[in-house]
């Protein structure tokens, strides 16, 4: 059975006939961010001109670029990032299009005094699509990344917080362990957190080199071979991968900053109004997903999301970040209750 979007509409292609496929890339350009599941989002989202949308988690503006296009002239866009360096790159392709938007470095938890601050009292549409973008993956300064050697800092809005090297090197062990274990699933958590504080009592962690290099002693990775076992590719993702997630969930208080957002979407969102995020973590759809039935059980939403949406296989091949995403929804019931 094919999902249905909360209008009863099918998840598909647009039917454009001068839309060629990948032009869903359109918005970014070569080496830069990817939308997930835009066709998806928007499907979800059904836009109509004349409404205020808010982007909670702008990025390259993928996502933002078409909200906006769909809003027309006579509605608006409000888009958040915690991330200083977005607003600014993406400022003038969105000018481009031609109508009303606002753009806020801010923390999306922060929402209702952004939009006090415009003088709107409830938006008939929300996205996050949440963690990080490509953009900040790719640059060895952020330390995202543990293919990149860079100064360990992880931190999405670098005006404030502590950076991954200072949480490294002042933690406690189990603290570290807890991140690990419940932010990156890694089952050798205990023995790398260990290899951190043992390093660090000699000379603190500033590099991202450093630590791929202690996970790498404390957690080696070993490679199957033979008939069944997945590619050498895919195994050798893993406990630098996991430690580095859980770093920078951490580090930018994501699962908080989610939990902040669910707990204000009823009183955001307007009568039908609708709210679409993508998560790429189990704990985060673990949150949104509880938070969603136990709003739908208060009487704030009508319908939600039974199941995830996920993206087709042709985009997983052509993205392969967006292998482990998962869109949810919930419609804000109408003015006439639920
Ligand atoms: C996956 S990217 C979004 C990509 C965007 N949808 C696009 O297609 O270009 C996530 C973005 O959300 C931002 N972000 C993460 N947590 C945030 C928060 N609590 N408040 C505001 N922005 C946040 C990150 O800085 C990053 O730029």
């Amino acid at each position: 059975m094919p999902r249905r979007s909360p209008r009863g509409k099918p998840y598909h292609k647009p039917t454009n006939p001068n839309r060629k496929r990948g032009d869903e890339r359109r918005s970014t350009r070569s080496g830069e961010h990817v939308p997930v599941m835009l066709t998806e989002v928007l499907t979800t989202l059904a836009v109509r001109p004349g409404s205020v949308v808010v982007d909670c988690t702008l990025g390259f503006a993928g996502h933002s670029g078409e909200l906006l296009r769909a809003v027309g002239p006579t509605g608006k866009l409000i888009a958040t990032d915690l991330d200083a360096a977005n607003i600014q790159r993406v400022e003038p392709t969105l000018t481009a299009v031609g109508h009303p938007f606002t753009l806020q470095h801010s923390n999306f938890a922060a929402l209702p005094t952004v939009l006090a601050q415009q003088g709107i009292s409830g938006v008939d549409a929300l996205l996050a699509d949440l963690g990080m973008s490509s953009m900040q993956v790719d640059d060895p300064e952020r330390g995202f990344s543990f293919l990149r050697d860079g100064p360990l800092d992880m931190r999405m809005d670098r005006n404030r917080g502590r950076t991954a090297a200072d949480l490294l090197n002042t933690l406690p062990v189990e603290e570290l362990a807890a991140a690990f274990r419940d932010l990156g699933d890694e089952p050798a958590a205990e023995a790398i957190a260990a290899a951190i504080v043992a390093q660090r009592e000699a000379a603190p962690l500033t590099r991202t080199a450093e630590l791929t290099r202690l996970i790498e002693q404390a957690a080696p990775v070993r490679i199957l071979r033979g008939p069944g076992q997945p590619p050498e590719r895919k195994q050798k993702l893993l406990p630098a991968t996991r430690v580095f997630q859980a770093l920078r969930i951490l580090v930018n208080r994501e699962l908080a900053n989610l939990q902040q957002l669910l707990r204000i979407l009823p009183d955001i969102l307007n009568p039908g109004g609708t709210v679409a995020i993508i998560s790429f973590h189990s704990g985060e759809d673990r949150l949104i997903k509880a938070s969603f039935r136990d709003g739908q059980l208060a009487g704030h939403y009508d319908t939600i999301s039974d199941e995830p949406v996920r993206p087709t296989e042709d985009e997983k091949r052509a993205n392969p970040r967006s292998r482990s995403a998962k869109l949810r929804w919930a419609r804000k019931c109408g003015p006439k209750a639920c």
